[in-house]
């Protein structure tokens, strides 16, 4: 029974890539579907020369444009591919609208549905990635909820139990997979002359901070006060987006250590050895909490609750005075807390429960 992967952006190539392996290690019959979403060397080949997988048989190479015109493309581009390799299986990972669109496609044909990392809600629908996740969950046969707070939440979406499956979530592999090797690589904290523990990490990118010229601002202008207050460098590998947002918006931060988006195995060694990071990502707020890095998160909700319950993040929202604040908060708490993301197994259990389904 052949299987389709399909994704377009840097974290569901992060975190199909465990999953991926197993697949390729297996010599499943499957192929990956890339969407074209990211595009960028920095932002997506990167990562899969970086984690040795295998080239997609497909890209549809849909790029940037709005959110309806993006995923209107991306539908018609996947419909083709499925009508000709007719798999009998979608897996889809995360909340973006490649993610979506591969999950409909699939289910329009008859295809069955996998969501990896299903179950997140922010309940802010102003997010594009909180339609995108909804819709995606109720449109799949397979849900692999990566925690039990997750599969309540679909249940008590009237989501039949019988397809909820809590497996962890697959960035935990992906970290346990890589962190050994971050630390034999290449000195990224040399490179950008940072001592362990002494700096802070930055990454911003989410539409409602960068989108927004006052809010993005007032972010930078608190960074810019966490720079002073603590004397120490904020390294920030900026998202295209935010770099494009920030070039129209003439906003000009002063003293942020600003680099281009790097590598998984470097962004590993930012993270695991900052003093703090904070961020706006999905994918970020995870992996701090399951490398002991207390975290910010610059948004007003955040669909990881876990996160906070650890103890390991705050929400801080935009204002420059609680980011600040919040930065306080979190250095004087301590730094051990339990990692409810999993055990670094999610991606061979969601391998096995498909497969003893009949496919794969
Ligand atoms: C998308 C996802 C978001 C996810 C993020 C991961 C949606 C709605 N959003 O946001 O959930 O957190 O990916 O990083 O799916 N650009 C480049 N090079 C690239 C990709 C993008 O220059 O390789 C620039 C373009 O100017 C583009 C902008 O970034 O217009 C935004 O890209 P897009 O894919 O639309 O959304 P992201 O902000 O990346
Ligand atoms: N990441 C990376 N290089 C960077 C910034 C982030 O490899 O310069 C990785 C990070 O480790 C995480 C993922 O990208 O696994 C998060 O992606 P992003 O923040 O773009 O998306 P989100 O998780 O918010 O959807």
């Amino acid at each position: 029974m052949k299987i389709a992967v399909v994704l377009g952006t840097r974290p569901e190539i992060i975190k199909m890539a465990p999953l991926i392996k197993i697949y390729k290690n297996n010599r499943a019959d499957f192929f990956l579907l890339h969407t074209g979403q990211h595009y960028t060397y920095q932002m997506d080949k990167v990562f899969f020369d970086q984690l040795e997988l295998p080239h997609p048989q497909y890209n549809i190479d849909i790029g940037s444009s709005s959110q309806a015109e993006q995923t209107g493309k991306m539908l018609i581009g996947i419909e083709k591919i499925f009508l000709k390799e007719k798999p009998a299986i979608a897996l889809v990972e995360g909340d973006t609208n490649s993610v979506l669109a591969g999950a409909l496609a699939a289910a329009k044909l008859g295809i069955q549905v996998g969501h990896v990392e299903a179950g997140l809600r922010s309940y802010d629908r102003t997010m594009p990635e909180e339609l995108n996740r909804m819709l995606t969950d109720h449109l799949s046969d397979y849900l692999f909820a990566p925690t039990s707070k997750a599969k309540k939440i679909l249940l008590g979406e009237g989501i039949n139990k019988n397809k909820v499956f809590v497996t962890g979530n697959t960035v935990v592999d992906a970290v346990f997979q890589n962190l050994e090797l971050a630390k034999k690589g290449k000195d990224v904290l040399k490179a950008l002359k940072l001592k362990p523990g002494q700096y802070f990490l930055v990454t911003l990118h989410r539409q409602e901070n960068v989108d927004n010229p006052s809010r993005f601002d007032s972010i930078l202008r608190g960074l810019s006060q966490i720079v002073i207050d603590y004397n120490l460098p904020i390294v920030y590998p900026i998202h295209p987006r935010s770099r494009k947002m920030m070039d129209e918006f003439r906003l000009r931060p002063k003293n942020l250590t600003i680099i281009e988006p790097v590598d998984f195995l470097s962004f590993l060694q930012l993270e695991s050895s900052a003093k703090l990071i904070l961020t706006d990502s999905g994918g970020v707020q995870e992996e701090s909490c399951i490398l002991g890095v207390p975290c910010v998160t610059i948004r007003d909700n955040t669909e990881r609750p876990e996160t906070l319950e650890a103890g390991a993040n705050i929400l801080a929202g935009s204002s420059s005075e609680r980011i600040v604040e919040c930065v306080g908060i979190m250095l004087k708490k301590k730094k051990k807390w339990p990692n409810p993301f999993g055990d670094g197994k999610a991606a061979e259990r969601i391998v096995k429960i498909i497969t003893e389904a009949g496919n794969g």
